[in-house]
């Protein structure tokens, strides 16, 4: 998986990773009520900066964290060293090392785009968590992501970017769109589905520059390993960059994209 982890785990991606979570902590956490639970897991923390924000929410959570990367999980370890209720393991999403029924709450965001088989993901979610608890899948929908007028230095990028994260990745950056059908088909009982607007520029409480900034950092994220396996250019990247410059100064450029989250139990068959 490291080598194609489009994102990559440099000090660079642990900054976007901080910042995007704080970008985007009202998508992905509101409405979300964790008062009566007393345990969470997320499932793909990376370098803990989601667990961070659920702490300050819900300061009575025990919380663990599991990533495949021990780099991610040494800057969590950094990032999170005041937590005294966090606990962080390496291990694979796929065969997570707990036992069946152990969390109140499972959760996974942006994780299972990444995976070769998310239902196996998704599966081991939903027996490590009790009957009682809940599964919470917030995952992206790459369909979603558009300009208007179109861009088309950067939906090319975005085309290459996806590629790259199906064919070498492993993964499904269209996730979203199949996540009520497999939580189904695994005997899960969906309670919500919702879409959310992760990036809009009609979200008049966010600014438009640092949703744009947003964007091009995401973009730019897969750069390194996009361009090293001649899925993208540099000519590509630049002509990119001037799109965002040029839908930066330009307000009537639209632009969105969307995530899905899915909110559910074990159910019984
Ligand atoms: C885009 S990051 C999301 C991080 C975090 N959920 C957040 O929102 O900040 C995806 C994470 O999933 C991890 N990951 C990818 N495949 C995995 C697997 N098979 N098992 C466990 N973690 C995995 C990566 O190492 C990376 O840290």
């Amino acid at each position: 998986m490291a080598e194609h982890y489009i994102h990559g785990f440099s000090d660079e991606e642990r900054r976007r990773l901080i910042a995007q979570a704080q970008m985007l902590s009202t998508p992905v956490f509101d409405g979300l009520d964790f008062s009566g639970a007393q345990s969470l897991l997320e499932v793909g923390c990376a370098v803990g900066a989601e667990l961070h924000l659920i702490e300050q929410h819900a300061p009575q959570l025990a919380l663990t964290g599991l990533d495949l990367s021990a780099r991610h999980l040494r800057a969590a370890h950094a990032w999170l060293a005041q937590h005294e209720r966090i606990s962080l393991v390496q291990g694979e999403a796929r065969t997570l090392p707990f036992p069946d029924d152990r969390f109140d709450i499972g959760i996974t965001i942006w994780l299972l785009e990444h995976l070769d088989d998310a239902a196996a993901g998704i599966r081991e979610l939903l027996r490590v968590v009790k009957p009682t608890g809940s599964v919470i899948l917030t995952e992206v929908d790459n369909h979603s992501f558009g300009f208007d007028p179109p861009q088309p230095a950067i939906l090319a990028w975005w085309d290459a970017f996806n590629r790259f994260q199906a064919e070498l990745g492993g993964g499904d950056p269209y996730i979203g769109g199949r996540l009520r059908q497999i939580a189904e088909s695994l005997g899960a009982e969906v309670q919500v589905e919702t879409p959310r607007a992760v990036i809009s520029s009609s979200d008049t409480t966010r600014n438009r520059a640092d949703q744009l900034r947003y964007l091009r950092d995401l973009l730019e994220s897969g750069a390194e390993r996009m361009r090293a396996h001649g899925y993208a250019t540099a000519e590509m990247q630049r002509a990119m960059a001037t799109a965002f410059d040029r839908a930066r100064l330009q307000p009537d450029i639209a632009f969105h994209y969307g995530a899905v989250r899915l909110i559910c139990r074990k159910g019984y068959r």
